[in-house]
């Protein structure tokens, strides 16, 4: 079923005519495959990161939580990370993670992430894994972030194969610098992923 959902999510792809929507919630089990856990593992991913104890992260999109717990252990006790996501089953799916594990420094927030419910200036940090491509209003989007990150914040995206909505590294880094950020690095997690960290330019 699920390799059904990716082979008609590629024809549209190469036809022109994929439409950017919100990854389904009842294929959430392909979020954490034995091939992600090889290629992109939440520990794999995050090395790439730099994330600080104490650091105020928002993590876009972040569907059942796959990556979150390991943000919560890298920015600890004094960190706080905000789970978004449009989709509200993601949401009590990675909260239940999240707890179960004992983490308690994650709050959920159901938003669309072309437009935060977040002062200017609130995060030191955003992060997307796998998201970009999903989101119609790609400029407005990283308007959005722009803004919510302090001066200085990072931006880090993390992109994976055979996702459909895969956003290659040159888009990625045509859309990002036209927004105003300025890359730091950019890591070929091969043969599937990159991961890309960016700053907010002056
Ligand atoms: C492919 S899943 C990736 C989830 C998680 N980041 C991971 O890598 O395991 C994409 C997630 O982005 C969310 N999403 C898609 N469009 C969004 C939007 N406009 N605003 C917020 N979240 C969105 C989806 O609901 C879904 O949970």
């Amino acid at each position: 079923m699920v390799t059904g959902l990716l082979a008609r999510a590629w024809w549209d792809r190469l036809r022109g005519r994929l439409e950017p929507r919100p990854y389904p919630f009842e294929h959430a089990a392909l979020l954490e495959s034995p091939l992600r856990q090889l290629f992109a593992s939440p520990r794999r991913v995050f090395a790439a990161l730099d994330l600080k104890p104490a650091e105020r992260v928002l993590e876009i999109g972040a569907g059942i939580g796959y990556y979150s717990l390991e943000a919560t252990r890298r920015i600890g006790s004094s960190g706080r990370l905000i789970c978004l996501d449009i989709q509200w089953e993601m949401l009590v799916e990675a909260r239940r993670r999240l707890r179960a594990a004992g983490s308690e420094s994650a709050e959920f927030v159901q938003a669309s992430a072309e437009y935060l419910p977040f002062a200017s200036g609130s995060f030191d940090h955003v992060i997307l894994v796998t998201v970009l491509g999903e989101i119609p209003d790609r400029s407005q989007t990283l308007r959005e972030i722009r803004r919510v990150l302090r001066p200085g914040g990072r931006l880090s995206v993390s992109e994976q194969l055979p996702d459909p909505d895969f956003v290659a590294p040159d888009t990625l880094r045509r859309q990002l610098r036209a927004a105003g950020f300025v890359e730091e690095a950019t890591r070929k997690q091969f043969p599937l992923a990159y991961t890309s960290t960016w700053h907010v330019g002056k």
